[in-house]
This record gives structure tokens, sequence and C-alpha cells, in this order.
């Protein structure tokens, strides 16, 4: 049997070596969390701990569960601000992790360990700041905060308990002492908390960068 034929036969048989196939319940395979503010309809912002997320030019996609009060919030009042924490805020993220700004609290989310917080900002210890564009309030503590606006919601038809976001960055706010030169980002001083499987983690020593690279 030649190479090819003998590695198809293990595939098939699922005998890869050093490799098996699961069915894990989770696939949170590291991505950064982010501190998602929309508005509830009394004009008081809502915080959210969301790890699914993704940025490509001025268009960032989130994964929202339709259940919370963020999707619904974003449905009403579409905008809000992406709040990036870095690691030594994960401590804050724990302690929004079980509240829902949703009153009642879904069945889904009781049964999950959730209760009703009206007041995120006061459970988490963290600061309000107004926005500039956009009516959500910003945290202050994070040092990357993107204003944005809601584009498109779809829910798709395979997973219908959460849905697609596209938003429109349209101002970012960093905290000085990140910022190098004029319009980067220092990722020498800028590392983000990282969810890995539903444990927090920060970035390791840097490897080295792209050929793009402009810092
Ligand atoms: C670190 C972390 C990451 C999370 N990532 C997501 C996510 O990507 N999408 C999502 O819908 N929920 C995510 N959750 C769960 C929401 O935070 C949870 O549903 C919460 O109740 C949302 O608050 P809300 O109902 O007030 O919007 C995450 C929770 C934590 C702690």
């Amino acid at each position: 049997m030649n190479q090819i034929n003998e590695i198809n036969q293990m595939n098939q048989m699922n005998l890869s070596p050093g490799i098996k196939t699961i069915n894990p319940s989770i696939l949170y395979y590291g991505t950064p969390v982010i501190l998602l503010n929309t508005l509830n309809e009394d004009g008081t912002t809502n915080i959210s701990p969301i790890s699914s997320s993704w940025a490509l030019g001025d268009c960032v996609v989130l994964g929202i569960g339709i259940g919370g009060k963020a999707f619904e919030n974003m449905k009403r009042h579409p905008e809000c601000v992406i709040n990036v924490p870095g690691p030594s805020m994960w401590e804050n993220v724990e302690h929004l992790a079980p509240y829902t700004g949703k009153n009642p609290v879904p069945v889904e989310k009781k049964k999950n360990g959730f209760t009703y917080q009206k007041d995120k900002y006061e459970v988490s210890g963290l600061t309000s700041i107004d926005s500039s564009l956009v009516k959500p309030a910003r945290i202050r503590e994070c040092p990357i905060q993107i204003e944005a606006k809601v584009k498109e919601v779809r829910i798709p038809e395979h997973s219908p308990y959460f849905a697609i976001v596209e938003t429109q960055a349209i101002q970012v706010h960093v905290h000085q002492d990140m910022i190098l030169g004029e319009n980067h980002i220092d990722p020498a001083k800028w590392s983000p908390l990282i969810y890995n499987f539903r444990h927090y983690f920060g970035l390791g020593e840097q490897l080295g960068k792209t050929f793009r690279s402009e810092t």
C-alpha cells in the first residue's frame, strides 16, 4: 500500500497518530475578552463580557447570545462600545460573569446560575465615561474603547441561539501611555485578556512580527 492510501485509511479509521476526534462542549480556543456596552431602555448602560469577536478594517463582528440583554439592547438601539480590557482586569470581568441585565432572567440563563443585575458598573468596580459619538457609555479602565454602530444582525440557520452582529467602528479611544507616535497602538505596551476554554490568560513573550508591521 502506498503512503497516501495508508494515511487515508488511518484517517477513516480515526487512527491518525497523536490525534483523536472528540465532541467538545465548547470551542472557545483563545480569543480576547471585550466588554460590550449597550444602551438600556432607560438610557443607562449595560456591560456584557464577550469573547466572540474579530476585527478587519473598521468592521468588528460579534457573536452574541439572543437571550441576553446586549442583543435586546442592540436591536432597539443600534450602537455599542467595544471596550477591550487588559489582563490585569480579569477579576473585574469575572465579577460581571454571573449577571444578566435581563429582567426577568430568561429560564435558560436561570438554569445556568445567572441572576439579574441592573448596575454592571457597580458590580464590576469599573468607571463610566461618556462616549463622543454614541449613546452607550465607555469604560474608563479599558485601554482600548471602540465606539461603533450596529450595521447588520444575522441569526445563523444552524445555530439559532446566537446572532452574528456586524458593527462599524466610528471612533477609537486609547490610553495615552499605549500610543506609539500618532495613530499606532504599541504592541509592547498593550496586550489583551485572553479567554481560553473558560480560563483567563495573558499573552506570553513576543515571538516576532509580520513583514507589514509599521512599528
Ligand atoms: C469571559 C466571557 C466571555 C463571554 N463570551 C460570550 C460571547 O462571546 N457571546 C455571548 O453571547 N456571551 C458570552 N459570554 C456570556 C455573557 O457574558 C452572558 O450571557 C451575560 O449574561 C451577558 O450579559 P447580558 O445578558 O446583560 O447582556 C461570556 C462570558 C464571559 C465571562
